[in-house]
């Protein structure tokens, strides 16, 4: 194995949440809202609209809530007014963890036999109420293309300062994919889940256009996490705490670092999610793999390396670093760059040792290797 082939990045986001959760109110939580489409009914319209991505450029999911229960079906087409495909998804109940046992339904459906790299026109609904209708560009197979991911952790209902530019950036199709590291909301789980379907809803002018991926992080730990494992659908069997996908030259691998931290949910998913790191890890890095996907990028909300933060750092190198030694040959390559772009919303920066660690935005917790991510982020403006 020639070391050219042994790059891994290690993507984390630090803990500083106070920084984002001060009281500039920047986006009013309303704007998200889908507007009622066709045959408006209230208990069964569709809302918090947001796609997510299973690694086949001929899919893309789509998921929903309602307040009661209904059929969940998808529309799509070309056209915004010629749905000529559909499909149906599958329904369920989400019952908050509060003392008012707050109820509410999850739909989700995959749009398949999408053309790659298409603009396609979708609503949902039970098949008579409709959402308004929302586009996307369907992504694309193979390693050669770059694609433009939005990576970034700590987003609040309140003052959630990228809001602006993101939605910006996902109207003028700068972006192909959004990918949220953990702490949402702040938290989801407040009001009896209040919180988190207003943030859903701030969020679905993003997430309704591209996929928005994400991994869980310490604002989630509330009743196993079952405030992050109800809203999202990312690919695998692990409710979103730990699963894959390959995007053009990348393959991602996202992992729970939360499970080290909340231990009264248990040990099992600890020991579990080490194999599964180490089975593919292991299987990412076979020639074949590398040939195709150069990039091993794993994401997981805290940062294993930092120059301050001693605790959280020590104990993720205790708990995950026998995972990574026989990877650890290289750190950054400016060649990323040119595969895969990065926009880091807000102060980025790099902790190297070892392996490459990128942290991105405000809550970073260390300064010692600025150069790459300015790049990247000139790259993105
Ligand atoms: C809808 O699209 C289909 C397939 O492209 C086409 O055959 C049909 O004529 C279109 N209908 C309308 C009303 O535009
Ligand atoms: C959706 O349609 C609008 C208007 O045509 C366009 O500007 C935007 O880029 C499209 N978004 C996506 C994600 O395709
Ligand atoms: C927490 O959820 C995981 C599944 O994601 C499960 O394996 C584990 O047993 C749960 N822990 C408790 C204490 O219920």
């Amino acid at each position: 194995m020639s070391s050219f082939h042994c790059w891994l990045l290690l993507l984390g986001i630090g803990l500083h949440h106070l920084l984002f959760t001060s009281a500039v109110i920047v986006n009013n939580h309303k704007v998200g809202w889908s507007r009622p489409g066709d045959n408006y009914n209230e208990a069964i319209q569709p809302e918090q609209v947001h796609l997510s991505w299973d690694g086949d450029a001929s899919h893309m999911t789509v998921t929903w809530n309602t307040p009661d229960r209904c059929d969940s079906v998808v529309q799509y087409g070309l056209q915004p007014d010629n749905f000529t495909e559909k499909q149906q998804g599958g329904v369920s109940k989400f019952m908050d963890t509060g003392d008012g046992h707050r109820t509410q339904y999850v739909h989700r459906a995959v749009m398949l036999n999408l053309q790659q790299r298409t603009a396609y026109y979708y609503r949902v609904g039970n098949g008579e109420v409709w959402s308004k209708v929302f586009n996307f560009t369907s992504l694309k197979d193979g390693s050669d293309w770059s694609p433009k991911l939005a990576i970034f952790g700590d987003m609040g209902l309140v003052n959630a300062r990228s809001m602006k530019r993101l939605t910006k950036d996902v109207r003028l199709g700068r972006l192909d994919m959004i990918i949220h590291v953990g702490d949402f909301a702040y938290d989801m789980n407040e009001d009896e889940g209040r919180v988190g379907d207003a943030f859903m809803r701030m969020i679905e002018p993003l997430a309704a256009h591209v996929p928005y991926q994400t991994a869980v992080g310490n604002h989630e730990y509330w009743a196993n996490f079952t405030q992050y494992k109800n809203r999202f659908s990312m690919p695998g069997s692990e409710n979103g705490l730990m699963y894959r996908f390959a995007v053009g030259p990348a393959n991602f691998v996202v992992f729970s670092t939360e499970f080290y931290f909340w231990l009264q949910f248990g040990f099992l998913q600890i020991r579990r999610q080490y194999s599964w790191l180490r089975k593919e890890l292991a299987s990412l890095n076979e020639l074949q793999t590398r040939e195709k996907a150069p990039w091993i990028i794993t994401l997981g909300h805290r940062p294993m390396y930092s120059t301050t933060t001693a605790m959280t750092a020590q104990s993720m190198k205790v708990s995950f670093g026998p995972v990574f030694p026989s990877y650890t040959r290289i750190l950054w390559r400016s060649c990323f760059m040119a595969q895969a772009w990065i926009c880091a919303y807000g102060p980025t920066s790099t902790v190297t040792n070892g392996y490459g660690q990128f942290t991105t935005g405000k809550s970073s917790t260390a300064r010692t290797w600025p150069t790459p991510t300015r790049t990247l982020m000139r790259l993105c403006t």
